[in-house]
């Protein structure tokens, strides 16, 4: 008997130690322990029929078992719950070392990079930024700039009226006056923003486009200071073997005015089917002069004691240039693979 109950153990031993689910917890209890069918339980019932001088020390021997039954028993279940629990915390907790989600990330667009870099070449020659708005009054947009009602410069820039003496305004130079009557001499500014006038989109024009004005007021300021101004940033922005040129030319809001040319970026005067200079060798690139008295006195500031020059320029045609685009609305039709490239 007493190797019977050995080999018993042996097998409540193994059978404990193969639990794994509870299931398995289940039959283990109704295979050894279980009231009804139980062999620990069933041992107990074969007592009477021993003979008496052996009845005590099997009974120790089963009770025994049977405690080391529940114990390993006891054990199993411990395990489970602890493997239930990682189970559900494996679940719960997410898995660090996976790869995450990629939501695909933006690019600065191609207008604002050129605008940025701009800016940066007059921030670093001691500009500030100055801002105004896009819904402007007729009066800072032309008559204050010294464009009268019926100038024909008012039909060139034909825009959005937005009625109440509002329209959407042509240029950035309004700001101009805003600053003026804002600031106090010495002023030096630069103002990029969006302008609009009433153009059929086509692969030199569109409805709205971007510029950057600058504007420096103070005293003494002369032709001087304009033409070393604009050479150095257009050599910065360009590189430094880019020649710069002035012609003559005519803004209402500027006495002398300047047309500004660059040598061709692209093949620099030397291909007579240039592309992007026709094979005339320069570029038109923006508009300058000497802010006219006129200006200076609607912005609050007597001609008398102080002077100033004005520039303003196309930040798309900049960027066409820059990167060799012939058709403007590249930068309007918000194509991923345009962007893309130009990243
Ligand atoms: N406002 C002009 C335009 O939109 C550009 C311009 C020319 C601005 C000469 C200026 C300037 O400040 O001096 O065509």
């Amino acid at each position: 008997m007493p190797d019977d109950i050995d080999e018993l153990q042996r097998k409540v031993e193994e059978a404990a130690a193969k639990i794994e689910t509870p299931q398995d917890l289940q039959r283990f209890k109704e295979e050894f322990l279980s009231r009804k069918r139980g062999i620990i339980p069933g041992l107990f019932k074969k007592i009477p029929t021993l003979p008496p001088q052996e009845r005590s020390s099997f009974g120790k021997r089963i009770n025994e078992l049977r405690e080391l039954a529940e114990s390993l028993f006891k054990k199993a279940e411990e395990r489970l719950k602890g493997n239930l629990w990682r189970e559900r915390l494996r679940k719960a907790i997410p898995d660090p070392t996976l790869p995450g989600y990629f939501k695909p990330l933006g690019s600065v667009h191609p207008i604002s990079e050129v605008s940025h870099t701009i800016e940066e070449i007059f921030l670093r020659m001691g500009y500030d930024i100055e801002d105004g708005p896009e819904v402007e009054m007729e009066y800072f947009n032309f008559d204050a700039l010294n464009i009268p009602p019926h100038h024909p410069a008012r039909q060139e820039q034909d825009t959005f009226f937005v009625g109440g003496g509002y329209l959407l305004r042509t240029h950035t130079s309004p700001v101009q006056i805003r600053a003026m009557r804002k600031r106090k001499p010495p002023i030096r500014i630069i103002v990029p923003g969006r302008v609009y006038r009433r153009d059929e989109a086509d692969p030199t024009h569109t409805p709205m486009f971007y510029q950057i004005e600058g504007l420096v007021v103070d005293r003494g300021i002369s032709f001087a200071h304009l033409k070393a101004t604009l050479e150095t940033f257009l050599k910065a922005l360009f590189g430094e073997e880019t020649g710069v040129r002035f012609r003559p030319s005519y803004f209402p809001f500027t006495e002398p005015s300047a047309e500004v040319d660059i040598s061709c970026p692209v093949c620099g005067g030397k291909d007579p089917n240039c592309s992007v200079c026709g094979g005339a060798g320069w570029i038109e690139i923006l508009g300058a002069g000497m802010v006219h008295p006129e200006v200076l006195r609607a912005g609050g500031i007597d001609p008398e004691e102080y002077s100033g020059f004005a520039f303003g320029l196309g930040v798309d045609r900049i960027s066409m240039l820059k990167r060799g685009l012939t058709d403007i609305r590249n930068h309007y039709w918000n194509r991923m693979d345009f962007l893309e490239q130009m990243k």
